[in-house]
């Protein structure tokens, strides 16, 4: 996710869950091609298993960028056909590109004959009005054709005009049961389905009728519910038992970053969801928020932020010790 899901971010979400697969925001070919590589597409070994997401269109660019993306040692390309920005839309790439299912599967035949490494896909349902099914089918179709055997389905179309990113994400209506309908006729893809889920229990019910779900927004404003995927999703152990560990964790790796000369609210603010739900956690969310321009020491704060919420917890404890018990008559 643009401006989210940087390498600080993935790197903390990486310390709930060990299984879960994690993406980049999107890259465009023209900055990797004519940018500042490294910046674009460093990243941390902790982060595997880790897919770069591309936007561009034109077939010989995402082979090139595909290829970088190989190099760098990710595990997986992904093209972006999902997003509506105008400004994605005057570069004819992003969702737009759903108009032109042959442009995208020469971009995906580019792709694969360039790298080993799997390529897929994130799309939408549809773009503007268009309803039907018949569109997103032959869309999958004709890339599939190509060769790409992984779908991530944003359950809801793409209205490219008049309406913003952010609106993009919540007007257009969820169509569960068209992504659904894509598994039932490509039964060998991989349907993996994305859009408005949250909960656990959501992603269990989505599991029964595609093969995997993308959690966007939950997992970034709430990170803490990835800690239970590993054992709920993959059967596996996992990583951390408790808020406190992961903070601990956590706080070693923004020193590290202090220690290399970055501000630690660049890192810090993926973190802020830690404790959400938790009492104390709205004071300890601004503690932190107060002093990013600051120049207090990382430990100080985290002193500061730590304490405040167990003040806040201990004195609801307090209150609830001081209640008269219920009477019984
Ligand atoms: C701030 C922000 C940036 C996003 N950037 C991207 C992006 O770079 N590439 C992409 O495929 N989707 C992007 N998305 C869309 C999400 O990946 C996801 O498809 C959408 O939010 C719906 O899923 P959710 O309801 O689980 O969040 C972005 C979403 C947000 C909120």
């Amino acid at each position: 996710m643009l401006d989210w899901t940087d390498t600080h971010c993935r790197t903390f979400h990486r310390l709930l869950t060990q299984q879960t697969r994690l993406y980049t925001e999107m890259v465009t070919t023209g900055a990797l091609l004519h940018g500042d590589q490294p910046r674009h597409l460093d990243f941390n070994r902790a982060e595997h298993p880790v897919a770069l997401q591309l936007g561009g269109s034109e077939p010989a660019d995402l082979a090139a960028c595909a290829k970088l993306a190989e190099q760098w040692g990710y595990d997986e390309v992904n093209l972006n056909c999902g997003c509506p920005s105008e400004r994605v839309q005057r570069g004819a790439f992003g969702a737009c590109l759903m108009a032109e299912p042959q442009l995208v599967a020469d971009g995906m035949k580019a792709m694969k004959d360039a790298v080993s490494i799997p390529v897929t896909i994130k799309h939408r349902i549809g773009i503007d009005r268009t309803e039907r099914y018949d569109f997103v089918r032959d869309f999958v179709g004709t890339v599939a054709e190509a060769g790409c055997e992984v779908f991530i389905v944003h359950a809801r179309n793409a209205w490219l005009q008049g309406i913003s990113p952010k609106e993009n994400r919540e007007l257009p209506p969820l169509r569960y049961e068209l992504v659904h309908q894509l598994k039932r006729d490509f039964p060998a893809l991989t349907i993996v389905l994305n859009g408005g889920v949250k909960t656990d229990a959501q992603i269990a019910e989505q599991l029964l009728h595609v093969d995997g779900v993308m959690v966007g927004r939950q997992a970034y404003h709430e990170p803490w519910q990835m800690a239970g995927w590993d054992s709920a999703f993959f059967g596996q152990a996992d990583p951390t038992d408790s808020r406190e560990e992961a903070e601990a964790a956590w706080l070693g790796y923004v020193d590290a970053q202090v220690a290399s000369g970055r501000p630690w609210s660049q890192s810090m603010r993926h973190a802020l969801g830690l404790w959400n739900g938790q009492p104390g956690s709205r004071r300890w969310r601004q503690i932190w928020s107060d002093h990013q321009f600051k120049h207090l020491p990382l430990a100080e704060v985290a002193a500061l932020a730590t304490a405040a919420r167990v003040g806040v917890r201990q004195s609801l404890e307090d209150a609830a010790a001081r209640e008269p018990a219920p009477a019984l008559f």
